[in-house]
Formats: structure tokens, C-alpha cells, sequence
């Protein structure tokens, strides 16, 4: 029987289990089909989504927004400046308002605390849309992708290469929850934080993968099945984006880098890219690239996610 989701916050892939994973890549596949078949699923009708955003966006919005108007449902769009989370307003008192006119909310912040504190708050599910510290719904849409092109993700090689970020955190987290192995290779003093590094490694061990970093780009990229990464400076990062530009240099994803990776390697971004500092144009235009597959899986991955936080299905 499958697991219900009902209710549940998605604040860390650390908290679902591998089954609760899987079955939301399932279901993004379903309601991927069935869109494709241009059968309508009208879900969610009647349900509103709160959007709170307190950095910019065009994926993450626009699936969002997109995918609840096909589930038949609403999206609220609320800017940096309409709410001004903790500033204006409490944290909690956001929470716990929104649950009275929402069915879901959906948070970008700046401090991961942020989402942990609206999850807690709220009487309806909250969806970490980005915080300083991870990315989940971008890796639900990797993790679609990944099956899609190489038709399986237990026991695959995927490597991260850059900055050891949010994304990276959410995808060590992702990985190891479906038993994929996963190297994150970093400049020194950019790794991943080690907390997130140990706890993945563990969740991983539990399903037959590890999980590490390296500062090894060639030992880490040897072999690869997947080959990903992102922005050098990531937002709220903006002062600092000289410095890591040089610090950064040698861990590019270019012809020379790709050259290490198996030559049937998919190259994943989660977007936006930065083309010529992190990853260089023509690898993304190249048949290994799966960049706006993967910007597409945003809008199948969270409308599973929505349907079945909310109970739709
Ligand atoms: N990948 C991603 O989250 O894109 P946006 O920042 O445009 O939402
Ligand atoms: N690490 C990037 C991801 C953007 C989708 C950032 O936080 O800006």
C-alpha cells in the first residue's frame, strides 16, 4: 500500500523516507504522463497555495504557480516587501494566519530557521521552496530526471562539482535516500557542511551508497553516470562573488572536466547558470545536457509534491 503523505511538511529530504521519495517521483511521473496525454487533473480544486518569497525566483514561481493552476487549484504570490518576515510580522503569527486562509504555503527565505519555524507554526503543510541551507523540491526534480535518462538511480555515481551549498546539501540528503552515490568536490573551504556530510553518509549506508566530499576534482569526477552543479556565489552570496570566482577557477564543468566523467554522463544545472564561471556554454547545449529536462521536472515533481501533502490523490 503506498505510503500517505497527507499533511506532512517538506522542510529536508533528510525526513522522508526512501519510500515517501519514491513514491513522489512516481506520482510526478503520473501527472507528467497524463499531462502529456493532455488529460486534465483537477485535483486540488478549490485549494490556495501561499508563495512567500524572500529572494528572487523564476522556476521555482512559475512551476509553482503554474502547476497549482492545473491542479485546478490558486497560487498566491507574496513578494520580499508584501509580508517582510520578521520585520513586520512574527514568523509564528505568518504561520499560523496563512494556515486559516491557505490550504499549502511554499517559503524561499534567507535563514533555513525561517521554514523550520513556519513547518512548525502552521496547521497546513510548508514546502521549503530554497533556504540558505537546502533546495529540496530542485531534487525532487534532479532526482525525476536522473530516472528518466538513465532509467534507474540505486547504485549510479553522481557527482556534484562547486560550491558546497544548499544544493549540495540537498543532494547529498536526496542521494543517499535513494541509495545513489554521492561526491561533492569543492575548493577548500567551500565543502558542504560536515553535519549535513555525516548525516547523509549514514542515511546513505543505510540503503547501499556513500556519500562524501573531496577537493579532488579528477578523483571525483572519474566515472561519473552524473555530473552537476551550480552557481559559484549563490543569492545573498552577491559581495563575495570576485573572491570565489578566483577560488573557484579550476572547478568548472567544461570539455576538460567532462573528459574524466563517463562519456554517457548526464550534465545537470539546476539554473540559473552562470555561463563561463561554473559550467561553460556548449557542455549545456551538448547531448549529455539535460538542463531544461530537469528545469521542466520542477513543475511535475512539486505538483506531486502538492497533491500529495494535500491529500489530492
Ligand atoms: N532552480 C531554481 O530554484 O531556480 P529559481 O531560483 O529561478 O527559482
Ligand atoms: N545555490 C543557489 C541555487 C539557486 C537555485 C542559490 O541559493 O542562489
Amino acid at each position: 500500500m503506498a505510503v500517505s503523505l497527507k499533511g506532512r511538511s517538506l522542510v529536508s529530504l533528510k525526513d522522508f523516507s526512501t519510500e515517501e521519495v519514491l513514491q513522489i517521483l512516481e506520482t510526478a511521473n503520473t501527472l507528467k504522463l497524463e499531462r502529456l496525454r493532455g488529460q486534465p487533473h483537477p485535483v486540488l480544486a478549490g485549494k490556495t497555495l501561499a508563495m512567500i518569497f524572500q529572494k528572487p525566483s523564476l522556476r521555482t514561481r512559475v512551476s509553482f504557480e503554474s502547476g497549482m493552476t492545473q491542479l485546478g487549484g490558486h497560487a498566491i504570490y507574496l513578494a520580499p516587501t508584501d509580508i517582510s518576515i520578521g520585520k513586520r510580522e512574527t514568523t509564528e503569527d505568518i504561520a499560523l494566519v496563512l494556515s486559516r486562509y491557505c490550504d499549502i504555503i511554499m517559503a524561499r527565505t534567507f535563514g533555513h530557521d525561517i521554514v523550520v519555524d513556519l513547518a512548525k507554526y502552521a496547521t497546513v503543510p510548508v514546502i521549503n521552496g530554497l533556504s540558505d541551507e537546502e533546495h529540496p523540491c530542485q531534487v525532487l526534480a534532479d532526482l525525476q530526471t536522473v530516472k528518466e535518462k538513465k532509467g534507474t538511480l540505486a547504485g549510479l555515481k553522481f557527482v556534484y562539482v562547486g560550491d558546497g551549498n544548499n544544493m549540495t546539501h540537498s543532494l547529498m540528503y536526496g542521494c543517499a535516500r535513494v541509495g545513489m552515490h554521492m561526491t561533492a568536490v569543492t575548493p577548500p573551504g567551500y565543502k558542504p557542511l560536515d553535519r549535513v556530510t555525516a548525516e547523509a553518509a549514514a542515511i546513505g549506508k543505510e540503503n547501499g551508497c556513500t556519500i562524501d566530499a573531496t577537493t579532488d576534482i579528477a578523483k571525483g569526477v572519474a566515472g561519473a553516470d552524473v555530473v552537476y552543479t551550480d552557481v559559484w556565489a549563490s543569492m545573498g552570496q552577491e559581495t563575495e562573488a570576485a573572491e570565489r570566482a578566483k577560488q573557484f577557477k579550476a572547478y568548472r564543468i567544461d570539455e576538460k572536466l567532462m573528459a574524466h566523467a563517463d562519456s554517457t554522463a548526464t550534465v545537470l544545472h539546476c539554473l540559473p547558470a552562470h555561463y563561463d564561471e561554473e559550467i561553460s556554454y556548449d557542455v549545456t547545449r551538448s547531448p549529455q545536457s539535460a538542463i531544461f529536462d530537469q528545469a521542466e521536472n520542477r513543475l511535475h515533481a512539486q505538483k506531486a509534491l502538492m497533491v500529495l501533502l494535500a491529500g489530492g490523490r
